[in-house]
């Protein structure tokens, strides 16, 4: 039976890179890192081969990227090494992160919110839940609703996002942006109609999902 995992990790086997996979962080989270918002304790969740976790790593932050798919991770350890970049990369599920005992003061999420349908959707807003801060962010870019035709991954609006996130967060910025893909993906573009979302998790939020371990005021869990 072919898994999730074998399907991902198919689609880094090829010569040619899949359409997401740029070779260089999306330009949206190199502004977020220029402003200094890519801090902390990070986690790249659904990280690919990695740029993301690098850039967010290149400015200071404590980065973990972990993916569902080996030959990404590889990948992304590779270049870790060629690059002399300290970031640190995991193959594991997004959909049980408590499994890390690892908790974080910033999650990314480049293209990885939009590849899960209804019922998985669900079940990564609650593993996002049990391994963020209180208060702390959580940084998404999914294709959105304007991108025409139907190539690639399932189109997000808005009040979606403001649903999947209705329960312990606070969505605080949803603006339109570009996801860049490489050109010749079959999207017809090189830059997808796509929507930014700036989602805080409250103070005081229940956590959700399987209990997992939360750091104590001052703690800093070391990762693994
Ligand atoms: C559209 S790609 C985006 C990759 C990367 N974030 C980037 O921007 O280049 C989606 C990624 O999610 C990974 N993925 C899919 N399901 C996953 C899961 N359940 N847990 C972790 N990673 C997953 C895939 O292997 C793939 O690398």
């Amino acid at each position: 039976m072919t898994t999730p995992s074998d399907t991902w990790d198919g689609s880094y086997a090829t010569s040619t890179s899949p359409p997401w996979d740029i070779g260089r962080p999306q330009p949206v989270f190199v502004r977020l890192a220029d402003a200094g918002l890519l801090s902390g304790r990070l986690l790249d969740a659904g990280c690919g081969t990695g740029e993301q976790t690098l850039l967010a790593a290149s400015k200071g932050a404590d980065a973990l990227g972990i993916d569902i798919s080996p030959r990404a991770i590889q990948r992304a350890r590779d270049k870790a090494a060629a690059r002399g970049v300290a970031a640190r990369f995991e193959v594991a599920d997004a959909l049980n992160l408590w499994q890390f005992g690892l908790t974080f003061d910033t999650v990314i999420d480049s293209g990885v919110f939009h590849i899960f349908d209804d019922e998985d959707r669900a079940r990564y807003v609650a593993s996002l839940a049990s391994v963020i801060e209180p208060g702390g962010s959580l940084y998404l870019i999914c294709f959105s609703e304007h991108q025409p035709g139907t190539a690639g991954p399932r189109r997000v609006r808005q009040d979606e996002l403001r649903s999947a996130f209705s329960d312990g967060w606070n969505v605080t910025k949803i603006v339109p942006e570009k996801f860049e893909v490489n050109p010749d993906s079959g999207l017809g573009t090189s830059a997808v109609e796509a929507w930014q979302a700036t989602i805080r998790r409250r103070l005081l939020a229940s956590r959700r999902g399987a209990p997992g371990p939360v750091a104590r005021p001052g703690e800093h869990r070391e990762h693994a």
